[in-house]
């Protein structure tokens, strides 16, 4: 029997005012793992209000304490990681040690923003008067409201409701509808370590009836969104509209760029890994091989052999290597791409199709795909799939592999395999998205740098790291005058 879990309002586990629900489904296997509030506008202006009631008290909580119940959460985040996991990978289906690291995110992200309630640096600056100072400090905005997508079900939450937090704000939470039951233990942990009723809520339900009446709602000051283009466009559409504060991630189509004097068995590796970890799920995960037209051959020849000896299945087997997409929509879309490919005049040179046999049947599985003969203008080469599809692009040389790259509406994580020192920092230099990795693949940023893209990836906002508190606090310039008189700055002084 399927379990029924509820929404967290107010320190309260309530349903959905309509009393609708909607069921969590294991994508590896169809199973039905529990039943969560189809939620919609009401329980979203519930949350709101009671987010909005403990403000005050929260804000005037000093900022070491609440950094300090954010250690406590961290420790107990660590103490049930493979509870934590166990769960993640039930209901999105990466496999367990991905998911482990999924939940190490977390407890990183939490030792992270609970040492920023020691520090929230503010800046104190001469005045240009005497016996006047002049500081500044960062002050919580209000009601933070938080949006994330079901790739990163554990981690991408925490790198915007930790630091949302530990700033002094209060936060309205409505986790993917893929990967309810992550947010559920993030609200029962919270409740657990104490955290005040009405500091962290959680209403689960769609885009449409959650997700969109929190970006209208007046009572939600900024509004943090992780997830599609086609979505983040709309939040940022209707945010500039209301003048509310927004901060978005969202696409990648992330280029590893492998040179002529690379260590090929290593970039083939990192290739493989970052193509089909996470089923290609991630917005960090490598979609593009841009490579030097020497080597091409030789690495595509590793990587379909990495490729085709992948062995698919549940998540939970410890011997799976790669686990299914997350729905049947994602496995239609991937699906989709390769008659995009096939008409573009793209090669499969690995994969292609859906992935079936022997414990394959029920779940939605995709075969690893490589695609070769790509140009960089294709759409394989310039629209982010999703899926565990990598598609590469032949180079003529250091200058021309960067331009390649850089040729895309989105701008997260890029990559360089090379021995020369020089194309090295040539690429560091000239690579424009935000993140650069050399001799490593574009997936596993660390929690403590900025984390964020460039062009359509977002809207200059960076994550984590130590920009991890811009998204959630205003600036306040504080002038103290103890001369007795008016000092007239701009005027007496010159
Ligand atoms: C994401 O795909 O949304 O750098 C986040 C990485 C992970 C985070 C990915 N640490 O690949």
């Amino acid at each position: 029997m399927s379990q029924s879990f509820h929404n967290y309002i107010g320190g309260r586990w309530v349903g959905a005012r309509s009393g609708a629900t909607f069921q969590n489904i294991d994508p590896a296997t169809g199973e039905l793992l529990g039943e969560f509030p189809d939620s919609g506008a009401e329980d979203v202006a519930a949350a709101a209000d009671a987010a909005r009631a403990a403000m005050r008290a929260w804000q005037l909580t000093p900022a070491p304490k609440r950094g300090e119940l954010l250690f406590r959460l961290g420790a107990l985040i660590a103490s049930q990681k493979e509870t934590l996991a166990q769960a993640a990978t039930r209901e999105m289906g990466k496999i367990l040690l991905e998911t482990r690291g999924d939940v190490q995110e977390g407890v990183d992200m939490a030792y992270l923003a609970a040492g920023e309630g020691r520090r929230m640096y503010g800046m104190t600056t001469p005045s240009e008067m005497p016996d006047k100072w002049a500081m500044s400090v960062r002050v919580p905005i209000g009601v933070v409201g938080v949006i994330t997508a079901w790739n990163f079900p554990f981690a991408v939450p925490t790198w915007k409701i930790f630091p949302a937090l530990v700033a002094g704000n209060t936060v309205v939470f409505k986790p993917s509808e893929e990967t309810p039951e992550m947010g559920w233990h993030l609200a029962r942990l919270f409740e657990e370590v104490g955290l005040p009723a009405g500091v962290f809520n959680v209403v689960h339900g769609n885009g449409r009836n959650v997700g969109w009446p929190m970006v209208q709602h007046p009572g939600i000051d900024v509004l943090s969104f992780t997830g599609s283009n086609a979505v983040g466009q709309q939040i940022a559409t209707e945010c500039a509209r209301t003048g509310k504060r927004v901060s978005l991630e969202m696409g990648g189509k992330n280029g590893v760029i492998v040179m002529d004097d690379a260590d090929l068995a290593l970039a083939a590796s990192a290739v493989a890994w970052g193509a089909f970890g996470t089923t290609g799920q991630r917005c960090t995960a490598t979609s593009r091989v841009i490579v030097h037209e020497r080597v091409h051959d030789e690495l595509v020849k590793l990587v379909v052999q990495r490729a085709q000896a992948l062995r698919l299945g549940s998540g939970l087997e410890p011997t799976t290597e790669m686990g299914p997409l997350v729905n049947a929509k994602q496995l239609e879309r991937v699906t989709g791409y390769m008659k995009v490919a096939a008409d573009e005049g793209a090669k499969v040179s690995a994969g292609g199709a859906r992935a079936t046999g022997e414990g394959l049947q029920s779940g939605f599985f995709f075969q690893p795909t490589v695609l070769t003969q790509v140009e960089r203008g294709m759409r394989v080469a310039q629209e982010e799939i999703f899926g565990p599809v990598v598609s590469f692009v032949k180079a003529k040389s250091l200058e021309d592999a960067i331009a390649i790259n850089n040729d895309t509406p989105f701008g997260l994580s890029s990559s360089i395999f090379t021995a020369n020192v020089n194309a090295a920092f040539t690429a560091m230099r000239d690579l424009t998205t935000g993140i650069v990795y050399v001799n490593h693949g574009t997936t596993g940023a660390e929690t403590h740098l900025p984390f964020g893209g460039t062009r359509g990836t977002g809207n200059g906002h960076r994550e984590a790291g130590h920009t991890m508190l811009d998204a959630f606090t205003e600036w306040k310039s504080l002038y103290v005058d103890f001369s007795g008189k008016v000092q007239r700055a701009q005027i007496d002084n010159n």
